[in-house]
C-alpha cells in the first residue's frame, strides 16, 4: 500500500471511458448523511461531481484515523473547493454501529469540514456498493476487519475517469488529481507547485521518510505547514527534550496500550487532543529509533539561533 495503484493511470479518456465505471455502472444505494437526511448514492452523491469515496468505521482505531487525517489533508490544501466542485464521501463499514450521529461526533473529533460527508446505511446495501466500486476484499472482511480495504476511490462521474488511490500517498498528489486532473485541468491552479515548493534540499532520512508518510497527517513540526496550528496531535517539535527517551519509545510502540493501562501522560494528552486517540502504527524498534533521531535532529535545526 505504498503507492497509487491506478486503474489507467495514463491512458487517454476514450479507453477509461470504455472501463466499467461509466454511467448505469454505479447502484443508487440508499444511505443516510451524518445529519441524518437521506440520500441516494448515484442521484445525489457523485452525479456529475468529482469526488473523493472511502469506506471506514468509527471503531476502527487502527488504519482508519490515518486514512481520515490524510484526506483531511487533502481537504486543507483543496480549501473552499471542497463542497463546490470536489466532494468528498467517507461511508461506514460498521452500519450497525456507526449511526448518523455516531458519525456526526467522528466528523466533530477530526475537524472534517464542509463539502465532507459521511454515511451510514442498510449493511447489506453497503457491502455491495462496496463489491461494486472494487474495495471488498474477499476473505478479509467480517464487517469489524481491521484490515478492510484500505483504498478510495476518486473519479469524475461525468468523464467516466475513476482511479483507485492510497490514502497514504502525498496529499498534494491527491489533492492535485481531485482538483487539476480530473477536472481536465480546467481550473488549473497551482496546487502542484505547492509540492514543489516544500523545500527539499537533502535527501530525507529515513526517520524523515517515515515521519511524512505516517505521522505528518497528524502532526506538524514547528513547520507550522499544513495540519498545524490546527493539527490533530500536539506539535512534535521539542518533543523529544520534553519527555523521557523510555515513555517515548513505549508510545510509540503501544500508545492504546499505554491509555489503556491509564498512563498519566497518555491519560491527558488524550483529554487534551479532543478523546482522539493516537493509533498504535506498529512501528519496530528501527523505525522507532529512526524516527526519534529525525525529531531530535529536527528540533536542534529548528532551536538552535542561527549564529553567523
Ligand atoms: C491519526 C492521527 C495521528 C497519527 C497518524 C500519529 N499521531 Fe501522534 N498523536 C496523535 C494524537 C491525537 C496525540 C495526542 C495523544 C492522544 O490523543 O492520544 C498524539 C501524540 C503523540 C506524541 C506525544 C506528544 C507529547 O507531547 O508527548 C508523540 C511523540 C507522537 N504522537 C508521535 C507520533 C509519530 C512519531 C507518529 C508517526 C509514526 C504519529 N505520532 C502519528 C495523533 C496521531
Amino acid at each position: 500500500m505504498t503507492c497509487l495503484l491506478f486503474w489507467h493511470p495514463h491512458a487517454p479518456q476514450d479507453v477509461e471511458a470504455a472501463t466499467p465505471w461509466g454511467q448505469d455502472y454505479f447502484p443508487n444505494t440508499p444511505l443516510v448523511t451524518q445529519d441524518g437526511q437521506p440520500v441516494r448514492f448515484f442521484d445525489d452523491l457523485i452525479k456529475d461531481k468529482v469526488v473523493a469515496v472511502n469506506f471506514i468505521f468509527t471503531g476502527c482505531s487502527d488504519s482508519c484515523p490515518v486514512e481520515t487525517a490524510r484526506l483531511r489533508q487533502v481537504q486543507k490544501i483543496l480549501g473552499d473547493r471542497v463542497g463546490k466542485d470536489i466532494f468528498l464521501y467517507s461511508i461506514s463499514i460498521d452500519p450497525y454501529n456507526d449511526t448518523p450521529a455516531t458519525l456526526k461526533r467522528y466528523a466533530e473529533k477530526f475537524g472534517l469540514g464542509p463539502g465532507w460527508t459521511l454515511l451510514t446505511g442498510e449493511p447489506g446495501d453497503i457491502e455491495q456498493l462496496r463489491r461494486r466500486l472494487g474495495l471488498f476484499i474477499e476473505g478479509l472482511e467480517n464487517g469489524r476487519s481491521k484490515d478492510h480495504n484500505l483504498s478510495l476511490i476518486i473519479g469524475n462521474q461525468k468523464t467516466g475517469r475513476w482511479m483507485k488511490a492510497s490514502p497514504f500517498e502525498s496529499p498534494y498528489i491527491l489533492a492535485d488529481r481531485l482538483g487539476n486532473s480530473l477536472h481536465n485541468w480546467k481550473n488549473a491552479s497551482n496546487l502542484a507547485n505547492d509540492y514543489a515548493h516544500a523545500p527539499q534540499v537533502r535527501p530525507p532520512s529515513t526517520g524523515e521518510q517515515i515521519y511524512r508518510t505516517r505521522c505528518s497527517s497528524c502532526h506538524s513540526l514547528g513547520d507550522g505547514a499544513l495540519g498545524a496550528p490546527h493539527g490533530i496531535g500536539p506539535d512534535l517539535l521539542g518533543v523529544t527534550r520534553q519527555r523521557e527517551a523510555k515513555w517515548l519509545v513505549n508510545w510509540l510502540k503501544a500508545p492504546d496500550k499505554m491509555l489503556a493501562e491509564k498512563d498519566p501522560l497518555a491519560l491527558l494528552l488524550y483529554e487534551q487532543y479532543n478523546r482522539l486517540p493516537m493509533p498504535n502504527m506498529r512501528l519496530g524498534d528501527t523505525e522507532i529509533n529512526a524516527l526519534l533521531v529525525y525529531l531530535e535532529e529536527e528540533t536542534q535545526r529548528i532551536q538552535t539561533p542561527v549564529t553567523r
